[in-house]
């Protein structure tokens, strides 16, 4: 699996597997066949409710830990100094794990300056090989970077075709951020796997919709997480690195670029406040 480095030196797979939205009964399941068919890097969050899952199945494969990248995330209803770091240490425990391999902070809202001199100190104590955030816009993340010792490792946001993130990309990099794409098939929003665009640069290549989306996601040195409960699928999706997309074929895809969410505006202040005050445990 090929890597990229992030700003501490450590070595992150460019692909890697996403469990939201599996229910955790099938979550066990799904990351059994997941690291089966050779993912590395496991993407949870406290918030998915499926940590203990992940645990089983990487606890039972056999995989040695060292080959393994796990991330999960702080959910907002944890944020703050000392909470976000009981919610380590329950996330670690669900897990089973005695370290992660990176922490984000999922959502920039609440208190995510307490949070993140939490993660800092987790990160110093070395619990955490990592630290990052995830749906950060640019204000967000150069505020937390210009008051802060630790620069986020990692940004995790919505990327994919119609949501292209190319002037955010360039930010991060400028800042040592890495950028990783969340629903990078945008959950098949927008007809996305029957695109003519994508069907035609596919078929030339002989290869699937989704891999040419991933291999375009690869190719901008995006670290990308798709979630398939369907073994077929998640093979599919790990294999897009035996061939190369054009300049001619990333520009047609460039072209896709809507230039917004599919989802919603973590900005919206009905979503500030819906998502800010959404509990996930007691
Ligand atoms: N930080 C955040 O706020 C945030 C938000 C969303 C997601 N994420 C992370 O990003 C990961 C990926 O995003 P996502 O799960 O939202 O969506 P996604 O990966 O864009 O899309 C998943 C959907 O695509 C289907 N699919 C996957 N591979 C396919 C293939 N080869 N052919 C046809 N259909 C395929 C899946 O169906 P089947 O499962 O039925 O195959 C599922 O319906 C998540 O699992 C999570 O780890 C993070």
């Amino acid at each position: 699996m090929r890597t990229v480095t992030l700003n501490n030196g450590v070595e992150m797979p460019i692909l890697g597997y996403g469990v939201y939205q599996i229910p955790p009964e099938q979550t066990e399941r799904a990351v059994t066949e997941a690291l089966a068919v050779g993912y590395r890097l496991l993407d949870t969050a406290a918030a998915y409710q499926n940590e203990e899952a992940v645990g089983r199945a990487i606890a039972s494969s056999g995989v040695p830990r060292e080959e393994l990248f796990v991330t999960t995330k702080l959910w907002v209803q944890d944020a703050g100094e000392e909470n976000a770091r009981r919610a380590f240490d329950t996330s670690l425990r669900k897990l089973g794990l005695d370290h992660l391999d990176l922490y984000l902070i999922h959502q920039p809202f609440g208190d995510v300056y307490g949070s993140w001199r939490a993660m800092q100190r987790l990160y110093h104590e070395g619990r955490v090989k990592a630290i990052g955030v995830s749906n950060f816009h640019a204000d967000r993340l150069v505020d937390l970077i210009e008051h802060n010792e630790v620069t986020p490792a990692v940004n995790q946001v919505e990327t994919h075709p119609f949501f292209q993130r190319t002037a955010d990309q360039e930010l991060m990099r400028e800042r040592g951020v890495r950028i990783e794409s969340w629903g990078p098939f945008a959950e098949g929003r927008n007809n996305l796997f029957s695109d003519p665009v994508l069907g035609e640069i596919a078929e030339g290549h002989g290869k699937s919709v989704p891999q040419v989306v991933l291999r375009w996601l690869v190719q901008r040195e995006v670290v990308v997480i798709p979630k398939s409960v369907r073994a077929d699928r998640m093979a599919e999706n790990l294999d897009v690195f035996d061939f190369a997309l054009t300049d001619g074929e990333m520009a047609r895809i460039a072209a896709m670029d809507t230039g917004s969410s599919l989802f919603f505006d973590h900005r919206d202040p009905a979503m500030v406040s819906r998502i800010g005050t959404a509990r996930v445990h007691d």
